[in-house]
């Protein structure tokens, strides 16, 4: 197909048709579509997108195919762990795989453009939606997106890198609220995912609600036009959010639908998504001479050569597909929740052993098939759902497993079935509860201003505490949740997100011996007062005493002087990012380098020798991180630069080694420059962000 060609056939009518999207009810948009005044729409699949493609294809006079997008954030008929549980696995080609069987599956439902991945770096867990990205480190991200995308796109539905740019640092972790972000910050962490998104190939951008240091992201043509399309490159298609065009009005920033329209397309917004605002004045506008027409030609192209990318032109219904093997998605829905839970304790209470006789199983979340599987779900298979109980039930034939929920739902203030769960906790010889979150209490427009477990959750957990039972706490969760008082009263505590479809499954696993594989993707907070709280932020002129808490407990005054900490609260988080246990211990010792001196393009190796000192098979994610230590900026106190995931035997020890470029120490320097700096850096090899042997060297 000549693009160009079929430009110069279009009226203007059809071309401003290319960049509008719209969501049918049922098929009412059939003549729309017909008369080739629809280039997208949105949340049609099956038997609809068939027809609606149909309709595109063989009747439209120019026979364009439709892009039918979709929030396929997580999985469509096989769910897999929320992204957030996902980035907790710290392996990108897992989450890979998890794409490609998304895409495969939805693209047999029609559906060519999904809306995902979210590459919002989010850092505080109010914010509802940390549950659909990868959480607070922009290198975890980037990696996770470029994976997500070559998933997606690897089976021939368009990936799209959202939210362009600063959804994530929402103030107050309320959703669609202002966000203010430096200019380095902005280059360094939030802009970066959406660079390695570009350098991937990403067929399509989403423009963010975010009102950006008083510009609305829609109508920011520095951002969108100036550097996502001509710094960065960006040669796909960028499409507003949700009516974010015609919410620039609400914003204060346009003054009615017209100006809307003319913001957003001078910005870069080449389609529109719901409002129709396009639709409803470019065509005059065009006519008055307010908007030129070479800027609905380069929309159009935009929008017309992504649908040739995606192979659309040949074939409009996608490619042929033998069907999907439910047997494959489902296995490595699985491992991917192996993957994505974290263990957070564990006082030998795990794994459960030949010992147990009879099991209770307790919480509102042990048997809640649709909420364990998180939220952004629409198309999922409901009989693909394991929930704890039935994994439990499955896997124990002959040990007795009592059920009793304790609370009607997680959010649920009534206790009546409390007494009931205490009679199955003393009558087991352990007890599994499952607590948490439902489904709804995170994703967009779900943000929680107390972060703790809902509803009566913790007075069921002091109940069955209170039996002396060992306690197995499986939590469910969208976000990081405020542990303490959970970890305290428990043996052992089990971080397993929305795990999914195969979630039930893959956490018996994991109670009975398969192991945890999960590292937090965002730092836990004691309490909400730290929020935001993250690994990689800066020194300070006056840092707390990184080795202790500047406290000690029940001192009502900080004695320690005048630092960067709380007079009641412990600076650091409850657990680090990149913490997770495993069902054996590890040492790191003697770490080395290639040399203590690279040039500013060079390069250098660096290894540490991991031991496995406990008495299983292990595995571990070997975590590196680099401090520059003077830079001619302030650079944080710590980046992961790197990681592996090894196993080792009991008693095994490896050396594991890892490359660093000096060009992946490069920051967005005191004159805006993207630069390596010369000077002494610290380089970390250890299993978190909070510990592990560190050396020294320079970049000269
Ligand atoms: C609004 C959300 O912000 C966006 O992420 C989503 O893709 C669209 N709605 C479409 O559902």
């Amino acid at each position: 197909m000549n693009i160009s060609e079929l430009i110069g056939e279009m009226t203007l009518r059809e071309k401003i048709g290319q960049l509008c999207q719209v969501q049918p009810n049922g098929r009412d948009q059939e003549h729309r579509v017909r008369d080739g005044m629809v280039g997208s729409l949105i949340n049609v699949t099956g038997d609809d997108a068939y027809f609606y493609q149909s309709q595109a294809v063989e009747h439209s006079r120019l026979k364009i195919p439709l892009l039918l997008g979709r929030d396929v954030i997580h999985g469509f008929n096989t769910i897999f762990p929320i992204p957030l549980g996902q980035a907790a696995s710290f392996d990108p080609r897992a989450v890979r795989t998890a794409a490609a069987i998304a895409a495969r599956e939805a693209n047999s439902a029609g559906v060519n453009w999904t809306f995902s991945p979210m590459l919002d770096v989010s850092r505080d867990p109010r914010w509802g939606r940390v549950a659909e990205g990868f959480g607070e480190d922009p290198y975890l991200v980037s990696l996770y997106g470029r994976a997500m995308i070559e998933g997606y796109q690897s089976e021939k539905i368009a990936a799209c890198a959202k939210h362009f740019v600063g959804y994530g640092a929402s103030e107050g972790g309320r959703d669609y609220s202002e966000a203010s972000i430096p200019p380095r910050q902005l280059h360094d962490v939030y802009l970066r995912p959406f660079r390695e998104a570009v350098d991937a190939g990403v067929l399509t951008v989403m423009s963010a609600f975010t009102d950006l240091d008083g510009v609305p992201c829609t109508g920011n043509a520095a951002l969108i036009r100036d550097l996502l399309k001509i710094r960065m490159g960006f040669g796909g298609l960028v499409v507003s959010d949700w009516n974010s065009v015609t919410e620039m009005i609400t914003h204060g920033f346009a003054g009615d639908e017209a100006n809307a329209a003319f913001h957003a397309l001078a910005a870069g917004i080449d389609m529109e998504m719901a409002s129709n605002s396009f639709l409803d004045h470019l065509e005059n506008m065009i006519a008055g001479g307010e908007v030129p027409l070479e800027w609905i030609d380069a929309a159009v192209r935009r929008v017309l050569e992504v649908k040739q990318r995606l192979g659309l032109f040949d074939e409009p219904y996608g490619p042929e597909r033998t069907g999907i093997a439910a047997n494959d998605a489902l296995f490595n829905a699985r491992s991917l929740a192996h993957k994505s839970c974290v263990l957070l304790k564990n006082e030998a209470t795990l794994p459960l052993g030949e010992g147990i006789r009879r099991l209770a199983v307790i919480g509102p979340l042990a048997d809640a098939a649709a909420d364990q599987l998180g939220c952004w779900v629409f198309d999922a298979d409901h009989n693909r759902t394991r929930t704890v109980l039935s994994g439990l039930r499955e896997r124990l034939g002959d040990v007795r497993v009592d059920y009793v929920a304790g609370l009607p739902h997680s959010r649920s203030n009534d206790e009546a079935g409390i007494p009931h769960a205490i009679e199955a906790a003393c009558r087991a010889d352990a007890v599994v509860l499952c607590l948490g979150e439902d489904a709804d209490l995170s994703g967009e427009a779900h943000c929680r201003a107390h972060i703790g477990l809902p509803g009566a959750q913790q007075r069921l957990l002091e109940a069955i505490a209170g039996t002396g039972k060992p306690i197995v706490t499986v939590l469910m969760a969208g976000r990081p949740l405020v542990l303490g008082p959970v970890i305290e009263r428990s043996g052992a505590v089990l971080l397993a997100w929305h795990p999914g479809s195969m979630g039930g499954v893959a956490i018996t696993d994991i109670l009975f011996g398969e192991e945890p594989g999960g590292r937090l993707p965002m730092s836990l907070p004691r309490s909400v007062g730290q929020v935001p709280v993250y690994y990689n932020h800066k020194n300070t002129g006056r840092p707390p005493d990184q080795k202790g808490p500047a406290i000690p407990a029940g001192t009502p005054l900080d004695p320690s002087g005048f630092v960067a900490t709380y007079i009641d609260e412990d600076h650091r988080p409850l657990f680090p990012f990149g913490y997770g246990l495993s069902y054996t211990d590890f040492t790191y010792s003697d770490i080395l380098l290639s040399t203590d001196r690279m040039p500013a393009d060079g390069q250098l190796k660096a290894s540490v020798l991991v031991t496995n000192t406990g008495n299983k098979t292990g595995n571990e994610v070997v975590q590196l991180y680099v401090r520059d230590l003077v830079g001619s900026v302030t650079r944080p106190v710590r980046e992961l630069k790197d990681f592996q995931r090894i196993s080792l035997a009991p008693g095994e020890s490896r050396r594991v080694e890892f490359e660093v470029e000096a060009s992946d120490l490069a920051f967005c320097d005191i004159r805006f420059r993207q630069a390596v700096e010369p000077g002494e850096y610290r380089l970390w090899i250890g299993p978190n962000s909070a510990s592990g042997p560190d050396i020294l060297f320079r970049i000269e």
